[in-house]
């Protein structure tokens, strides 16, 4: 691969715009600055030249509920890719009494087709010996981030106590714990009697998981995590409930981050009384969907800096899976698609209308994602020595959302109709260019696996801060006598 220059555009970044051409090569960013020339020139006049998209929360491939979500490593890295996301984090889940190795090479194994960069999270389903000595070997493999799943009682669901070790265990490797906050005891329960009461349609999975169920588990997982001195990552934040404890915990020095999904903030609980059942079930995904006061709450939190980061949770499912559910709404696979579209679903509905400023649209869909999952600069920056995963955005360039054109597998798609602006002109995957002007032109195989480094600054602040104030026996200098 020759030099290619990116030219007359706008480096936006985290903390700074300005103009500049940005020349990459072997798959790096070498320079930044005016009139640079190569081998080849992508014309960037009128667009921000920005990091790739980092989507940090992907189930590609997912075996769940009888089936497997429906995009793999192939679709599912072109359709980031044509939504100017350059890498995608998955989520490794472990079969029960599978250990964590095995289930790192079933997800090796899914990647041979992938187009761009991925990294993945390791799921802790259950607690034994093994998986507590094992830990040590995913985070030497670079896998520093751990996820728990409060809901989904029966199937990956871990109880508080199990949940509490893992945090201890992952707080002393210097990784980062996530969860899924939901009560899933609470949810069991609900899905039951709403079942019983003839409750069958999917309108029932949102009765079955209120915000509160949510807001518990939030606040829970974070008075686990303080105790056990691990940052805590929580994902698909889709409420006021857990937001507040989120915003709280913050307030009070707490190492917590909180990510809501574009879907959360674009979509509303509405959905679900359409009359349409398919329609209905394909918006089916824990949490819910929520009522505009929630999506408001979602909104200021971007703003002022109380949630962190912007992902999809995509993991798509077809028509025909979804009607797994007809009679029984707990049967419906969970879950909805995004990657192709959180992107310019961000830029139309946070940047355009002012909410977001183009900075922050970068720190929550690159910049803060790649520094809390420990591969900051390598990804998320626009830095001599970075990673040239790159997105070309024209903020003009518009087209309306529809699954007839998608990259994604399955028939359908929850933003379809949408209009949308912010399109990349080119993204770029290691320098690679792999759209122009809305045409993908992806590489199997081309994407890499990105190993991450733990004990960033955060994880060793909090082991000074734990080492400062670790109980401690006080030394006295008589001891009185007992008994007469
Ligand atoms: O409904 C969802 N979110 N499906 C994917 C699995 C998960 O809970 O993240
Ligand atoms: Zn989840
Ligand atoms: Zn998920
Ligand atoms: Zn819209």
């Amino acid at each position: 691969m020759g030099s290619t220059v990116i030219r007359g555009g706008t480096v936006v970044t985290a903390d700074l715009s300005y103009p500049a051409d940005v020349k990459v090569e072997n798959g790096k960013i070498t320079e930044i600055g005016p009139n640079l020339s190569g081998d080849t020139t992508l014309d960037a006049t009128g667009c921000f030249v920005m990091p790739g998209g980092i989507d940090p929360h992907t189930h590609l491939e997912m075996p769940f509920m009888g089936t497997y979500s429906a995009d793999d490593f192939d679709s599912g890295t072109r359709a980031a890719l044509a939504g100017g996301t350059t890498m995608v984090i998955d989520f490794a889940l472990p079969a029960p009494d599978q250990s964590l190795m095995d289930a790192l090479k079933v997800w090796d194994n899914k990647t041979a087709r992938a187009h761009c960069d991925y990294s993945f999270h390791m799921a802790i389903t259950g607690w034994r010996r093994e998986i507590f000595d094992e830990m040590e070997q995913v985070v030497d493999r670079g896998i520093t981030s751990f996820k728990h799943f409060m809901a989904y009682k029966g199937a990956l669901m871990v109880n508080d106590d199990e949940m509490f070790a893992s945090f201890r265990r992952v707080g002393d490797l210097g990784g980062i714990a996530m969860v899924h906050a939901e009560n899933g005891d609470v949810v069991a329960e609900m899905c039951a009697r709403l079942l019983a009461e003839g409750n069958t349609g999917p309108e029932a999975h949102a009765y079955s998981r209120p915000p509160q169920v949510e807001g518990e588990a939030t606040n829970r997982a974070i008075m686990l995590a303080d105790m056990a001195g691990v940052p805590l990552y929580v994902v698909h934040v889709s409420c006021e409930d857990s937001h507040e404890a989120i915003r709280r915990a913050r307030a009070l020095g707490k190492r917590v981050w909180g990510e809501p999904l574009i879907q959360h903030l674009t979509l509303d609980d509405s959905e679900y009384a359409n009359p349409d059942w398919d329609h209905a079930a394909r918006r089916v995904m824990s949490p819910p969907f929520r009522n505009k006061r929630h999506q408001d709450s979602l909104w200021a939190g971007l703003m002022s800096g109380s949630l962190s980061a912007v992902a999809t949770d995509h993991c798509a499912f077809t028509t025909e899976q979804k009607r797994f559910g007809v009679g029984d709404f707990t049967r419906i696979p969970n879950g909805t698609g995004g990657l192709e579209d959180r992107m310019p679903m961000l830029w139309t509905h946070g940047v355009a209308t002012g909410r977001l400023t183009p900075n922050e649209f970068v720190a929550i869909t690159s910049t803060n994602i790649a520094k809390i999952m420990g591969m900051y600069p390598k990804k998320g920056a626009v830095m001599v020595g970075a990673d040239a995963d790159l997105v070309v955005l024209d903020p003009k360039a518009g087209k309306t959302i529809s699954a007839a054109t998608q990259q994604s597998a399955i028939d359908y798609n929850v933003f379809e109709g949408h209009a949308v602006t912010g399109l990349p002109r080119f993204t770029l995957t290691r320098g690679r260019v792999a759209v122009t002007e809305g045409k993908l032109d992806a590489r199997e195989g081309w994407g890499e696996f990105v190993a991450r480094t733990p004990r960033g600054e955060v994880n060793r602040a909090l082991s000074a801060w734990k080492e400062l104030s670790a109980p401690r026996p006080i030394q006295r200098s008589g001891i009185p006598a007992t008994g007469v």
